[in-house]
């Protein structure tokens, strides 16, 4: 018969001993070095086999040194086979065999099944060419498909079809909402107070959510990370853990941060909170969890290949925080510290402001569920969710479900007939999250994307249109009860990072925090030059840790410069 070869992978597991550890061996011992292929593969011998077993048994079980077992080995090699050894040589040749065999075997009957059940979802393309494909491309796969949750891959199927159907357009009644503008809660003293008392109670959190891909800013990394503050270049998440000391500090209170990451970003986001020494924060307070991923699915529902041979799949959106802080146990923590309400955030935002006092305070007051601030929209196709209510409830639709008809049309008075848009800033209450279910509904948008295409040479990476999947936390408003949605001041609170260049880009986010600061000084008796469009001439930077906010500025008049005649940061 013809002579038979095993892999490494193969003896590795014959032997129960990992392949660097077969390296490190036949290093040491040259002996146990097995015929190479013309590829440079390691093609060992069932006499290599065995060899290794007793070299195995003499080191673990025996407890030889390499050494040891190296000359134990090579006496045992100098002696002449009896018959009776012959014999049991031959017996243990079959027995190797046997075994490789079955694990081989193994691996396919769970192939084979794995087979099945994808052609029955009807989608057996996904193995096409599968004899060529690479081992690593084929194993990513088969571990991807393993984890696949078949029900749910039907549930964005049937999305599909029926988003594809209505082709884009709101498929609801959609009218303006009711919200507290600015003018009614900005001077409200209970509302203040309420808020107040309750962050010095204990009782609320920050949760961040940091799992998007960015891919519109195109940094590598998590955006989190992206140094944006005018001055100091302080990175996002310096930024929102000043904001939580100023607020620790001024409320004598320890409050604690959740930090929503994907899979793909969650070790290089923790790490850089390890590296920066968690700006100062008890490590305790700060909770890291990871979001679920979705496949994505070609226009006609099928399945699609990722580059590295495994499934094409993204996060599940900003609304799959509501699943991770449920399937992380992170609800249970939060309920067993007492924290009642959440302060939800993008990463995106520099210079949201949390924690809120006045907006906790309404939406205390309202016994609500879940609020949201809203702004004016700048222009008709700005990128915000708009609110409204959606068949009688209220809600929000995201811009890029929003028809043309809907986005430009205007009331009497010629303002947008939906002009308040959501900055993706929440209240949420705790036990809400608790009781309401961890699905909520699948947005759809096509993505074009670099898709890995299996041919008979092997596969190639062929750019192509993708659906990507998504929930959106805004989904949960008419679910909540009596929800607020609550104005706010676009310049003191929304400037957000998502573009390298022209809409909210890098410049403008810079150019809002510079602008938002200049105005804290002028109101606080500070002279701010600015160029003729009415800029300022210099770049301004105050850190939470000088103020928190307008009313802290002006009560630090004394530190102050006279005017801004340069760059200043105030820290
Ligand atoms: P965006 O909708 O701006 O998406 O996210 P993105 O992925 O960050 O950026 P692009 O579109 O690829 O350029 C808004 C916020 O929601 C978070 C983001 O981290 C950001 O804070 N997010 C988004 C998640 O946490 N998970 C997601 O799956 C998607």
């Amino acid at each position: 018969t013809a002579m038979k070869y095993f892999s490494i992978g193969e003896v590795s597991e014959i032997l129960k001993v990992k392949t660097h550890i077969l390296r490190y061996w036949e290093k040491e011992v040259p002996f146990l070095i097995p015929k190479k292929s013309i590829s440079g593969r390691r093609l060992y011998t069932n006499r290599d086999i065995q060899t290794l077993f007793r070299f195995k048994y003499l080191v673990q079980k025996k407890r030889y040194t390499v050494k040891g077992a190296r000359e134990k080995i090579w006496e045992d090699l100098n002696k002449k086979d009896d018959t009776v050894s012959a014999s049991f040589l031959e017996l243990r040749t079959e027995l190797i065999e046997i075994l490789a065999k079955l694990r081989r075997n193994k691996n396919r009957d769970m192939e084979i099944e794995l087979f099945a059940k994808i052609k029955t979802a009807g989608q057996g393309h996904i193995f096409d060419f599968w004899e060529v494909r690479s081992e690593s491309q084929q194993k990513k796969l088969i571990e991807d498909l393993k984890k696949l949750d078949f029900s749910l891959l039907n549930t964005l199927k049937n999305e599909l079809k029926e988003k594809l159907k209505v082709n884009g357009k709101l498929n609801a009644v959609f009218e303006p909402a009711p919200y507290i503008p600015l003018s009614m809660s900005r001077g409200d003293r209970n509302a203040l107070k309420i808020g107040r008392d309750f962050i010095a109670s204990g009782k609320t959190a920050f949760l961040t959510v940091a799992g998007g891909q960015g891919s519109r800013l195109g940094f590598e990394g998590p955006k989190g990370l992206f140094p944006i503050s005018p001055v100091r270049k302080a990175s996002l998440f310096q930024l929102f853990a000043e904001k939580l000391l100023a607020a620790n500090k001024l409320y004598s209170v320890s409050i604690p941060w959740l930090i929503m990451t994907s899979e793909a970003n969650y070790y290089e986001t923790v790490e850089y909170f390890k590296k920066m020494n968690f700006f100062g924060l008890k490590s305790a307070d700060i909770v890291f969890f990871r979001q679920g991923m979705l496949p994505s699915l070609s226009p006609e529902g099928r399945l699609v290949l990722a580059a590295d041979g495994g499934l094409f799949q993204n996060p599940n959106g900003h609304g799959g925080v509501v699943k991770a802080l449920h399937d992380s146990g992170t609800l249970d923590f939060l309920l067993e510290k007492g924290i009642e309400e959440l302060f939800y955030f993008q990463v995106d935002n520099p210079i949201v402001y949390v924690p809120d006092p006045l907006f906790l305070g309404f939406h205390l007051r309202n016994n609500s569920e879940m609020s949201s601030k809203v702004i004016k929209k700048a222009y008709p196709e700005e990128k915000i969710g708009s609110i409204g209510l959606i068949n009688g409830k209220p809600g929000v639709i995201e811009y890029s479900d929003l028809d043309k008809d809907t986005m430009y049309s205007k009331a009497k008075d010629g303002r947008l007939y939906f002009e308040q848009g959501s900055i993706a800033v929440h209240i949420l209450n705790v036990g809400f999250l608790k009781r309401i279910r961890t699905e909520l509904p699948y947005h759809i948008a096509r993505k074009k994307v670099k898709t890995l295409k299996p041919n008979a040479q092997g596969a190639d990476l062929v750019e192509e249109e993708v659906i990507k999947f998504e929930m959106f936390i805004f989904d949960a408003i008419p679910v909540a009860r009596n929800p607020v949605f609550f104005e706010t001041d676009r310049k003191e609170e929304f400037s957000p990072l998502k573009n390298r260049t022209g809409y909210d880009s890098i410049e403008t986010c810079i150019a809002g925090q510079v602008e938002k600061y200049s105005n804290w000084l002028k109101d606080a008796g500070v002279i701010v030059p600015v160029n003729k469009a009415g800029m300022p001439l210099y770049p301004v930077e105050i850190s939470p840790l000088f103020a928190a906010n307008r009313e802290v500025l002006k009560m630090r008049k004394e530190e102050l410069p006279e005017k801004i005649e340069k760059e200043t940061l105030l820290l």
